[in-house]
Order: structure tokens, then sequence, then C-alpha cells
């Protein structure tokens, strides 16, 4: 089962999961990190830059790419992760990467095999960080994907193109269509999973991914698979688990040995 810990707010929730890299990181300080953007992860690179830990051998994967956007635009995941997460965090950027960078638009059927590859070589991701979208998507697995999927190109949602609108000056027809997502087989190989989510719009698909079926109509149930899995919430986005009671329980009395 996951452990579920709900937190009073964002910064309480990045705080424990920047702890959780800290302590990965002390045991091995060329740690790998699976990446997300979005707005979710942000409160963790902040507590993480407060921890002010030595990073530079850290390496990285990023969950996804846009496709079609132009080199440098800021927007691109790759940007994002350059501003959000290298700088701030003085990663060394030789080490982080991003799928499909580089790939002329009729290389990208390979873009999938040659990131699992770089994954791979990197002796896989110890620690991924994982947002949620409102339909359950993890990366950009949208529903239906399947959860055995490696990196490949996906096609956006329209629900998700809205929700990233924002990004794009509110104009949804600049949100590219097509992104290389790392899949969900992927993600359940690396060694721990930490997933957040905030705010009430996140509720159902929480409750539905924690606590529903497994099933690729909604991805991230796919987290019910993996052994080391910590989803971190604040009080709306945990309002529709079943079992909040149980898991604040379990998170208070957690065993001294278990408090990473
Ligand atoms: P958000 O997106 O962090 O911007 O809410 C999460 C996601 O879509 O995975």
């Amino acid at each position: 089962m996951a452990e579920v810990v709900i937190v009073p707010d964002q910064a309480t929730g990045g705080d424990i999961a920047a702890r959780r890299i800290a302590s990965l990181v002390h045991a091995k300080p060329d740690a790998v990190l699976g990446l997300a953007t979005g707005s979710t992860p942000l409160p963790v690179w902040s507590a993480l830059v407060a921890l002010r830990l030595d990073l530079a051998r850290v390496g990285g994967f990023a969950l996804d790419e846009y496709i079609g956007l132009p080199e440098g635009h800021p927007e691109s995941y790759r940007a994002v992760i350059t501003r959000e997460v290298v700088e701030p965090l003085g990663l060394d950027p030789a080490l982080v990467h991003v799928p499909a960078e580089g790939l002329s638009a009729n290389a990208l059927a390979g873009a999938g095999e040659a990131y699992e590859a770089a994954i791979r070589a990197a002796g896989g991701v110890d620690l991924q960080i994982l947002g949620i979208g409102r339909t359950g998507h993890i990366g950009f697995n949208e529903p239906g994907s399947s959860l055995a999927s490696l990196t490949r190109v996906k096609t956006l949602a329209q629900w998700t193109r809205e929700d990233n609108a924002r990004f794009f000056d509110g104009d949804v027809a600049r949100v590219p269509q097509h992104c290389v997502t790392q899949g969900l087989g992927t993600i359940l190989r690396a060694g721990q999973l930490v997933l957040l989510a905030w705010g009430e719009s996140k509720a159902e698909a929480v409750a539905a991914a924690v606590e529903g079926p497994v099933t690729a109509s909604v991805p991230a149930s796919v987290i019910q698979l993996h052994r080391d899995v910590t989803v971190i919430v604040d009080e709306a986005a945990g309002s529709r688990l079943r079992y909040a009671d149980y898991y604040r329980q379990a998170w208070d009395q957690r065993p001294e040995w278990d408090r990473r």
C-alpha cells in the first residue's frame, strides 16, 4: 500500500518530499531523480533549496517533454527544468536529461528507446517525483495508457491542453498537441515514487489512484503496483479519501525506524 500523508499545507508536503530526497542523496551522492514539471513540485524544490545540499553529482530525468516547441521556448520542459530545478538546486546540467532533446521531427520514433537506454545507462531512477492530472494522468500518460508502457510519443488530451493553457497566455491553441513521455512501466521501475497533489481539483483523481481499482482509465492507479510509494496531499486533495483517518493514524504512529 502506498503511504499516504495528509499535510496542512504545501510547504509541509514539500518539506517531507525534500527530506526523502535528502536522505537518498546522503546515502548515494550520485542518486538519480525523476523530475516532474507543472506547479505541483514547486514546494519540493524550494524546500530542497533550503536544505542547502550538495547536489552537484545528482542526475535527473524529466518525465516528459512537449513536441513542436521551438528550441529554447520558455515553456519547453527543458527550459522549465533548467529554471526551476537545475539552477536553483545547483545540479550539473550535463546530468539532467529531457526526452527527445535535439531530435528532428522525423527522428522522434526512436526517442522513446533512446530515453529508456539513457535511464538504464545512468543506473535507473532512484526517486521519482510525480504530480497528477485531474484525469489521473502521471507524466503525460493519459487515460487508456498501457500500464506496461515505456517512453513514447503520445497525443495530449484536450483537457490537459486546457489545464496547461495557463502556461501559454491562456491560449489553448498554443499548447502543443504531442509529447514524449515516460511510460507507466518506466515510472514503475524507479526505486521509490513520491506523488504529490494540492487542491480540491485533484481530490477525485487522488482517491481513484490510491483507493480505486488499478486501471488504465486512471493511469496513476498504477502506483498501487509499486512497493515504495509515498502520496503527499493537502487536506483538499485528500478530501475524497475513504481511509483518510487510517492514513493519519499510520503516519502519526509510524515506527521510529521508518522515519525517513
Ligand atoms: P500541475 O500538473 O502540477 O501543474 O497541477 C500536474 C500534472 O498534470 O501532472
